[in-house]
Parts: structure tokens; sequence; C-alpha cells
């Protein structure tokens, strides 16, 4: 006999896991300005990846709908006095942060110290993720496939032998295509040295040097833990795992601004204008292949401790296998813009409905709200009957 009284029993489950109440929201980030001159120490592409304004507003928009009061907050030096005036029950965090070896890591940090809830990865993944090198050695420990790489601080550091030209410099620890264009790809001694201290010089950290990835290039997001469906608007987005597999978006450089390299430039121009790569979501992909992407991308989410969202970037190697190249814990919103937006948009996910999953996720990590109700599985009849029919097949 159930133990619960039948009118329990009775209860339809909560269609969504309501707050109790409204949050107070805050949105952080750091935003563009384009009318102060840039300091004379710093890259050309500097603050490349901090937000548009008017992406806030969609946040904001988005968390608003759901009957929250939002308020933004710039996450510079001020923000720990904001913070305290503001008293947000959680931050959607979306801050790039100023500088340093870990900058991605700072806003979270800084909301650990002041106890305030937030969305998304918290320390220790933001900082390992901004360093590409780091993150690699982890994946390539717990052999997830990467293209052999070799870390430069000084640039006059003896090439070693697995490394063969073409190969690809990058910086250790930038995002958003930042010191990536076509010269980025050294066929020789001298273009690797050359190409190697000016990132050292410029971007004033180590040169990741990477055998180059000839094949078609792929990002896959990654959305869920374990217990998603307990707190999700939309538990019907996610697997057994807990984890929602958005499809697959195939990025084709080819005929971009920058031919074959997906770099800053490339990612500066709208979807769909002159000298924009092709966004191809669902990619065109073998039924292995995506299998594969999907598996990789979340054990690398897994291995580095990322939480409820995440997008992972792959190229293929000349023989077609995937190589993972990075993973980012605080991908880009920009609606209609960003890669994981254009993932959403692929399957029929609204702006809106990713946004209030990514803060219902990270609430219900900190307590802010109760999980659904699941009824209790119906207790199983003898002769494995359900609902009146056998479930049993008899071959004849
Ligand atoms: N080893 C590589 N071989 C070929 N292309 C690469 C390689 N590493 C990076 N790229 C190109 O550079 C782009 C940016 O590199 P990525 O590691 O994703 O850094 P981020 O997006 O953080 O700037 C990739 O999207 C890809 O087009
Ligand atoms: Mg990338």
């Amino acid at each position: 006999m159930n133990a619960l009284p039948d009118q329990e029993n009775d209860k339809p489950p909560s269609i969504t896991p309501r707050p109790a109440r409204s949050w107070r929201v805050a949105v952080l980030a750091n935003i563009k300005e384009h009318n102060k001159p840039l300091p004379p120490d710093v890259p050309p592409d500097a603050g490349a990846d901090y937000d548009y304004i008017e992406t806030i507003d969609h946040i904001r928009a988005a968390i608003e709908s759901d009957g929250h009061a939002t308020v933004f907050i710039q996450a510079d030096s001020e923000l720990p006095y904001a913070l305290k005036e503001a008293k947000p029950e959680i931050c959607f965090n979306i801050a790039e942060g100023l500088g340093g070896d870990a900058r991605e890591a700072q806003t979270p940090a800084l909301l650990e110290m002041l106890k305030i809830p937030y969305t998304g990865s918290r320390v220790l993944t933001n900082a390992i993720a901004l360093d590409k090198t780091l993150t690699k050695r982890i994946w390539r420990d717990r052999r997830l496939p990467v293209a052999p790489f070799q870390e430069f601080h000084a640039g006059d550091e003896p090439l070693r032998p697995e490394l063969r030209f073409p190969l690809f410099v990058k910086p250790a620890r930038e995002g958003t295509g930042m010191g990536v264009d076509v010269h980025a790809i050294v066929n020789n001694e001298l273009e690797l040295r050359e190409r190697v201290k000016y990132i050292i010089s410029m971007y004033k950290q180590p040169a990741l040097v990477e055998t180059f990835l000839s094949g078609r290039e792929f990002t896959v997001g990654v959305m869920g833990r374990s217990d998603a469906k307990l707190f999700s608007r939309h538990p019907e987005w996610y697997g057994p795992d807990g984890f929602h597999r958005f499809p697959i978006l195939e990025l084709d450089s080819s005929r971009s601004v920058t031919p074959g390299v997906y770099g800053l430039q490339a990612k500066a121009q709208s979807v769909g204008a002159e000298g924009a790569p092709g966004y191809i979501c669902p990619a065109q992909v073998e039924p292995e292949l995506a299998k594969k992407l999907q598996h990789y991308a979340w054990r690398a989410h897994h291995l580095l401790g990322a939480l409820d969202v995440s997008r992972v970037d792959f190229r293929l190697d000349r023989e077609g296998n995937p190589c993972l190249l990075e993973i980012n814990p605080l991908p880009g919103l920009t609606p209609d813009y960003s890669d994981l937006c254009l993932l959403a948009k692929g399957e029929g996910i609204s702006y809106t409905d990713l946004i209030l999953e990514i803060l219902y996720l990270g609430a219900s990590r900190w307590g802010l709200l109760e999980p659904r109700q699941i009824p209790p599985e119906p207790p199983k009849k003898r002769g494995g009957a359900v609902n009146g029919k056998s479930k049993i097949h008899l071959i004849p």
C-alpha cells in the first residue's frame, strides 16, 4: 500500500518549479566603451570580449518576463560597493573581468567572498578555462583528444619534435578570437618565432602553439546536470543523465574575412553578412561523428567542473578526427549572434527560455528554488501489466 493519502497521489506533477517569490537579480557584465581610448600598454583588441549594453537589456528583459526585478552592475573595481548597495539575491554573471591571468574568475571569486549566489561555473573552472594550455593538459591527462601543443614563455625555446608545420599560434589566455587572425597559421621557423614573440610581447602572456587543424570546425553546447529536471522549466529538454544536447553548430570560415580561421574579425561580423563565417545549425554530420562531439563536449565540461552551461569548440584534424580546442564556461549571450544563442535557436529554444534556464539552474544550486515534486512511480502489478496492457511480447 502507498503511504501517501490518495488525494496527494492524484495531484498532477507541478509544471514549473516556480520560485516562492520573485528575486532581485543583478546582471553583472563588462561593457564595451567605444569612446574611451585604449591605454598604451594593451593589445589593439583589448576588451573585444566585453558586452554591448543591448545584450544586458535583452538578458534583463528575459529575467523580468518571469516576474523578477533586475539591476545591471558593471563588473569593475566598484563592483563590491555596488553589490552591497543593490543586495541582489542572485547574480546573473557574464563578466569577463579586468585583466590578470584569470580575469573570468574575478567576479565569481568576489561573489564567493560576499556569499552572493550566482549563475554558472565557479571560480576554479573559470580560472582554468581561460588558460587554454592548462585546460588541454587536464583533458590530455584523461585521454580526451587534443592536438599536440607547446607553450612558449620566452619565444626561443626549442620546438618539440612532435610539432610539425603548419602550426597555429594563439594567446594562451584570451577569448573571442582575440590575437587570432590568418597570421596565426605559421609555415616555418621564421614565421613561428615572429608570431610567438608578437603574442608574448603584445598580450603579455604565454603563446600556445598547436598543430594546425585543417578540418571542419564545430561548437557544441552543454547544458544541465544530473538533477536538472527537478529545477528546469523544461524538463523535457533533458536526457536521462540530466543533460541537454543542443544541435551541433558548424562554423564555416572558408569565405569569411579571415579565410579558414574563426578569429576576432570573423566573429565580429553580423550573422549572414558578407565576410561572416557560415553558421550551419544543425550541422550536417554523420551520426558517429555527432556522437563523438557530444560525448567529448560533455566529458570536457565535467573534467573542468563546469556548471550548468558551457560551449566547447572543436576542429577536425587532417584525418577527420575531432580535437578539442577550448571550453567557454561563460559563453556569449548576444541574441541571434552568439554561438550558444544560435544553437538554441537551431532547435527552436527561445532566447528568454535559454536565459531563464541558466538562471533557474544556477538558483537551484544555491537553494533558491524548491525541486519539482515528481510523483512516486506507480506500484508494479504482477505479470508486468502496466495500464492494463501487458508489456510482455510473446514470440510465436
Ligand atoms: N590548432 C588550431 N588549428 C586550426 N585552427 C585553430 C586552432 N586553434 C584555434 N583555431 C582557430 O582559431 C579560433 C579561435 O581559437 P579558440 O581556441 O577557439 O580561441 P577563442 O575562441 O577563445 O579565441 C578557432 O575558432 C579556430 O578557427
Ligand atoms: Mg573559441
